[in-house]
């Protein structure tokens, strides 16, 4: 019996991609993995690289000549693309790049580790120096960062989700929650023009701790520019802020300690930035989207950062208002 006849949807897709891989390879391919969404890992005979998929070409594009510029820029903590000049590869209305692989350390890079927080500010930090240099040549091809339409848009689909959400949480932590939005909102617009005064970076967009990739030799790296723009080096500096918090119990001293992050702390436009539940209102809405249920396993963690660390947030919350000085 072929077992395979019984396979459908993703499996099929799955071997239809390596059987694709396989014809314009001129290696054999041993094993393919997917590792996440349009993600793959894949081994052949000689080594290791990274398969990615991309909804058009010129996305693609865009993350070939971004990192090949960011490597000539003298940043070599990410990866570069291989096969650059050839024909792209095209399956199912994707195009896929062919990435370097980065053999990673069995000790992941942790935000809840304090060296790891140390070394990503760091490696965040030297990125924006270096892409500086590359804003005039690729300002004209990246969107402009624009937290405020970001944080609009994320706002309104929690409030639509509020009637759902509010199964699990009570009705006055979710009703605070939007007015520390709406605050934080209101002044970062107002304000947000100090931070545009400082000369503009290409920014990564997406500091989650699955974009930082130590190295089985332990160097740190910097992967993933799907979500570059361009702008203030701040409005990245406030989400690493963002992601970092809970691990500091929300304690505005700790910010201090934390070099290249802490330069920002007198700006009143970065302050009110930081009043933005932004990881709350993203994971509910992440949660929610396009699902009828939810699952118990992936609500845990969520009600944790929403009710779990309401106290702590709070205090952050008066904190931060007040050093905000109108
Ligand atoms: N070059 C690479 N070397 C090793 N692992 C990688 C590489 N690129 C991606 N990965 C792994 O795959 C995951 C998803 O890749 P990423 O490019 O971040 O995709 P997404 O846009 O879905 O976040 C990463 O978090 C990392 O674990
Ligand atoms: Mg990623």
């Amino acid at each position: 019996m072929n077992i395979n006849i019984k396979r459908g949807g993703d499996d099929y897709f799955f071997n239809r991609l390596f059987s694709y891989l396989s014809s314009e390879l001129e290696v054999e391919i041993k094993e393919m993995t997917q590792l996440r969404g349009n993600v793959y890992l894949v081994e052949t005979v000689k080594t290791r690289f990274i398969l990615k998929g991309y909804s058009d070409l010129r996305k693609l594009k865009i993350q070939q000549a971004f990192t090949s510029s960011l490597r000539k820029s003298g940043f070599d903590h990410s990866y570069r693309f291989y096969n650059q000049n050839k024909d792209p590869l095209q399956f199912h209305g994707s195009y896929y790049g062919l990435i370097e692989y980065i053999d990673h350390h069995e000790k992941r890079f942790d935000y809840g580790v304090h060296s790891d927080r140390e070394k990503g500010v760091e490696l965040l930090n030297g990125f924006h120096d270096h892409t500086s240099v590359l804003v005039p040549s690729y300002a004209g091809m990246l969107p402009k960062t624009d937290l405020p339409r970001k944080w609009t848009h994320r706002k309104n689909e929690f409030a639509k989700n509020l009637p759902r959400i509010n199964y699990y949480v009570n009705k006055a932590i979710t009703e605070e929650l939007l007015e520390w939005a709406d605050f934080s909102l209101a002044n970062f617009v107002k304000l947000k023009g100090e931070l545009e005064n400082n000369a503009p970076t290409i920014l990564h967009g997406d500091v989650a701790h699955h974009n930082f990739l130590r190295s089985k030799e332990g160097k740190l790296y910097l992967i993933d520019f799907d979500l570059i723009s361009s702008g203030s080096p701040a409005f990245d500096m406030l989400q690493y802020a963002n992601r970092i918090l809970p691990f500091l119990d929300w304690q505005f001293e700790s910010l201090k300690k934390i070099n290249h992050l802490n330069k920002w702390l007198d700006s009143d436009a970065f302050l009110a930035g930081l009043l933005y539940p932004a990881d709350i209102l993203r994971e509910w809405n992440r949660l929610l989207r396009n699902r009828t249920q939810t699952h118990p396993y992936s609500l845990a963690p969520i009600i944790e950062m929403t009710v779990g660390q309401f106290q702590q947030r709070k205090q952050f919350q008066e904190e931060v208002k007040s050093r905000l000085d109108y």
